[in-house]
């Protein structure tokens, strides 16, 4: 893996802050962007700030998609669902145009036809079948980092880790609460990014932050990016030098 940024933020405010920042000066003049939302407690404080000034009226709303990099399989009104978090934080407040919304199907049969339709939907937005390392997918994935060192649902010793052709898979049994099945995209996909930028704060994420930054075999180390990778955390969560 190439070694990520590690940009250290005072605290969780000013995390979302600079993450705001950051999806701005992706997002900004683009014809058309795309950001891949991530699920989780982490993103919360971002979320509700893009909803607010001064960050509503930067956000040029008709031009941004917004995806998701992974899903629990319940309804988008069930306080699980990740798309429904972003929905209510966020994409309900603002004037985004709801077809720029693309939510996994968790209506589908199963979790895997869900991610095929997913998939169908990403190639027909990206304009072809194969990911182009010079052509990126998402202008801006967003990630965070599970206690067990998962990303998206993309669980230690799953299977899923290592799918190279498939952008999207069904995930019959996550490894860690909530223990419903996911729909998670894959490495692959979710490397085809201008941005990956992982949010990790708080004391209680010290540990795993230190082994993945050590080195250790875990999904959040296999994460990789076709454009930058960058690592914002806060002082709570930065390892002790
Ligand atoms: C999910 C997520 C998952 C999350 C991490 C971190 O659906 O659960 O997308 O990958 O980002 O588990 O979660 P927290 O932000 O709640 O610590």
């Amino acid at each position: 893996m190439a070694q990520p940024d590690i940009v250290v933020v005072a605290d969780a405010a000013a995390l979302a802050q600079e993450a705001a920042r950051r999806l701005i000066d992706r997002v900004g003049t683009k014809d058309r962007a795309a950001v891949c939302l991530t699920g989780g407690s982490s993103p919360a404080d971002l979320y509700r700030l893009l909803g607010e000034q001064p960050w509503r009226d930067k956000v040029p709303w008709d031009r941004v998609h917004w995806f998701i990099g992974d899903d629990r399989f319940v309804p988008e009104a069930d306080p699980l669902s990740n798309m429904g978090m972003a929905r209510r934080l966020f994409l309900n407040r603002v004037r985004a145009p709801s077809e720029n919304i693309h939510p996994i199907a968790t209506n589908a049969n199963d979790p895997e036809g869900a991610a095929r339709l997913y998939e169908a939907e990403l190639k027909r937005f990206y304009g072809a079948d194969r990911l182009d390392p010079a052509r990126s997918l998402f202008d801006f994935v967003l990630m965070g980092l599970g206690s067990d060192g998962h990303i998206a649902s993309l669980f230690p010793r799953s299977p899923a880790l290592d799918e190279k052709e498939h952008w999207a898979v069904g995930v019959a049994e996550a490894g860690m609460e909530p223990y419903v099945p996911r729909v998670s995209l894959t490495f692959p996909a979710l490397a085809s990014t201008q941005e990956m930028l992982f949010l990790v704060d708080g004391a209680h994420k010290r540990d795993i932050l230190s082994r993945v930054i050590s080195g250790e075999d875990l999904p959040a180390r296999r994460a990789y990016s076709d454009g930058d990778l960058v690592w914002l955390i806060d002082r709570a969560a930065a390892p002790e030098k």
